[in-house]
């Protein structure tokens, strides 16, 4: 075995969030037990699928037009499009589990049949969504790591930009809401430098059919003014 890789031949890739927190509520386990199998895109993790073949998505999803979010927190967003655009398919990833635990209730509660759940890094999921398979993404809140030493952990970067771009589709939109100024300073210089270009919206202006999030949530009642940032694969 190579220093730092995994026995499954995963590469190594640092993950600095959360993936535990609270302890889950027994309704939480038997719904993580449940209903999550059933919602997988497909063998995404490298103990599963060690060569990395692309999901066949026409077959899992039906030939529907293929949405992305990315770090989905509790779900609140993911559910909202889900139940608003019946004739999509949305997957989500996101690493921490109670937010996994958090989603699978709403799923219950809405009845929606369209949401797929990646429960762990998005990279993973990049790794096997075929190119141009994408026709929309979201990165609602991404985690700000504000120390300027810690900004190359940000998703804005190359090494997330790059994988999002080539499985996005020419046109496909993506979007970015942040209440941190350095992130959007950030964002703006590198989302571009990955190939996308900005769309014209007013950055201060909820896109139409924005649910808001729990972190939106808490930067407003923290007094922290939100943005909204609208890129366009060319
Ligand atoms: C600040 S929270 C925002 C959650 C949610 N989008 C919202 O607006 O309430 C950022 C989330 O991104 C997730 N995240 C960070 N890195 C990720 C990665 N590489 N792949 C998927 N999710 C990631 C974190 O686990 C965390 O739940």
């Amino acid at each position: 075995m190579k220093k730092g890789s995994h026995p499954s031949g995963a590469p190594w890739r640092n993950f600095y969030g959360r993936i535990h927190g609270k302890t889950l509520r027994p309704t939480q386990k038997e719904h993580l037990e449940h209903d999550l199998d059933a919602l997988s895109p497909g063998p995404v993790d490298w103990d599963v699928n060690p060569d990395r073949e692309k999901l066949d998505l026409d077959s899992r999803f039906g030939g529907k037009p293929l949405w992305l979010e990315v770090g989905f927190g509790g779900g609140e967003h993911l559910v909202h499009m889900a139940k608003s655009y019946p004739d999509i398919a949305i997957i989500g990833a996101e690493p921490f589990i109670n937010g996994v635990a958090m989603l699978l209730g709403k799923i219950r509660d809405a009845e929606v049949d369209n949401i797929a759940v990646h429960p762990g890094d998005v990279r993973d999921l990049f790794d096997v969504l075929p190119d141009a398979s994408v026709e929309k993404a979201f990165l609602n809140y991404p985690d700000p790591w504000p120390k300027a030493r810690h900004h190359r952990r940000r998703f804005v970067t190359q090494e997330h930009l790059e994988p999002l771009f080539r499985v996005l589709k020419p046109g496909a939109e993506f979007r970015v809401a942040t209440d941190i100024p350095d992130y959007v300073r950030q964002t703006l210089e590198e989302v571009p430098q990955a190939g996308f270009v900005r769309v014209d919206h007013p950055d201060d202006a909820a896109w139409a059919d924005w649910p808001s999030t729990r972190y939106e949530q808490k930067a407003l009642r923290e007094g922290r003014r939100p943005h909204y940032l609208t890129f366009r694969r060319p």
